[in-house]
């Protein structure tokens, strides 16, 4: 299928730009390139070893979106084009609700104007807020997010069930990522943070490649067996697979359909579990201290996965050992250059 890629040169998107074409798609990439690097088009090309479409343009132009899927005869869109910053979004709430929601309303007029029927959405775990029990499944209640980004996501969730109980005739699945870790294998397509990043495992690679000084663990008071917080960190290659085995099941589907799948490993490790593996499996000593809690933090989250594995017949293949290295071959090569 031809699959417009909203924020197909970011972290999520480039890695799922790659699969999309190993599965013999043919995306197409809209990218407005303010969070994120043009030279990740080169890095794509190294890897799938010829050039993928790209228009340099904004989702909030939904002239420009309509345009462009007329042009290119799309047949499904996968939309990741949003801002993510969760700390931000709390500083800059109109920002947000701006681009993700006005976006995605974008997204689903030209789908309706053109006859666009699949979509897959990038939601987010953080719809659970925290949650009562884990791991948590598609059913746990959904909790106000600790944060206006995470809000945007429960909100267009909502958007798109409403769009389908309408009688749209529209097929969407909603993806709930847990926490994307690593990189591509070859390296040569990963995480690019702007600034201090705030995400756990770029922070470790730029403290072990002596960009930052020291890491700080938020928190070690949490009531978790060693008292830092869990998570559910899923390697960013199987979670762009995710986003093909979601719109092969979305192909199968003969009429309106709207589904939500977690898309985590199932399991959850703690900070300090994922400091100690990074540095048994990249054989280094990682500079770290213990540092008082982060505001809006949820003390422990992983998700349950059976549903994305029986419906989609997708489930991670690779280890938090393979996610650890590929992060740090990741950032060695960044070093260089
Ligand atoms: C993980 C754990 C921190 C940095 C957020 C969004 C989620 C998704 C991923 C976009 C926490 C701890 C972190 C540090 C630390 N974003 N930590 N020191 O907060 O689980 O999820 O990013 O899609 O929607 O909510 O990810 O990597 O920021 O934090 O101790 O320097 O690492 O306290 O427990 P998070 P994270």
């Amino acid at each position: 299928m031809k699959i417009l890629v909203t924020g197909g040169a970011g972290f999520i998107g480039s890695h799922t730009v790659v699969e999309l074409i190993n599965a013999g798609h043919e995306p197409i990439i809209i990218d407005n390139f303010n969070n994120s690097e043009k030279s990740v088009l080169k890095g794509i090309r190294k890897i799938i070893k010829k050039p993928v479409k790209c228009y340099e343009k904004d989702c909030n132009d939904v002239k420009a979106l309509e345009q462009i899927c007329r042009k290119e005869n799309i047949e499904g869109i996968i939309h990741f084009a949003a801002y993510k910053a969760v700390g931000e979004s709390v500083e800059k709430p109109l920002k947000y609700y701006e681009n993700n929601i006005g976006s995605t309303l974008n997204v689903l007029k030209v789908m309706l104007n053109l006859g666009i029927k699949n979509l897959v959405f990038s939601s987010s775990c953080t719809v659970y807020g925290q949650p009562d029990h884990i791991p948590v499944t598609e059913d746990t209640p959904r909790k106000p997010a600790a944060s206006p980004y995470g809000n945007t996501k429960t909100m267009c969730e909502d958007i798109l069930r409403d769009t389908i109980t309408a009688r749209n005739p529209l097929k969407i699945i909603s993806l709930r990522y847990f926490n994307p870790i690593g990189a591509h294998p070859s390296a040569h397509i990963g995480e690019l943070p702007r600034g201090v990043p705030s995400n756990l495992v770029p922070f470790i690679t730029q403290t072990a490649a002596g960009i930052r000084q020291k890491l700080t663990v938020f928190g070690s008071d949490y009531d978790t067996p060693d008292g830092t917080n869990i998570r559910d960190f899923i390697h960013v290659v199987d979670l762009a697979k995710a986003h093909v085995s979601a719109l092969e099941l979305l192909s199968k589907q003969a009429d309106t359909y709207y589904e939500v799948f977690n898309v985590g490993t199932g399991s959850g490790n703690s900070v300090l579990e994922i400091i100690k593996t990074f540095e048994k499996v990249n054989k280094l000593k990682l500079n770290y201290e213990i540092g008082p809690r982060r505001p809006g933090d949820v003390e422990k989250i992983y998700g349950n996965v059976e549903k994305a594995e029986k419906l989609m017949g997708w489930k991670v293949e690779k280890t938090l050992a393979e996610s650890l290295k590929d992060a740090w071959r990741w950032e060695k090569k960044l070093m260089k250059k």
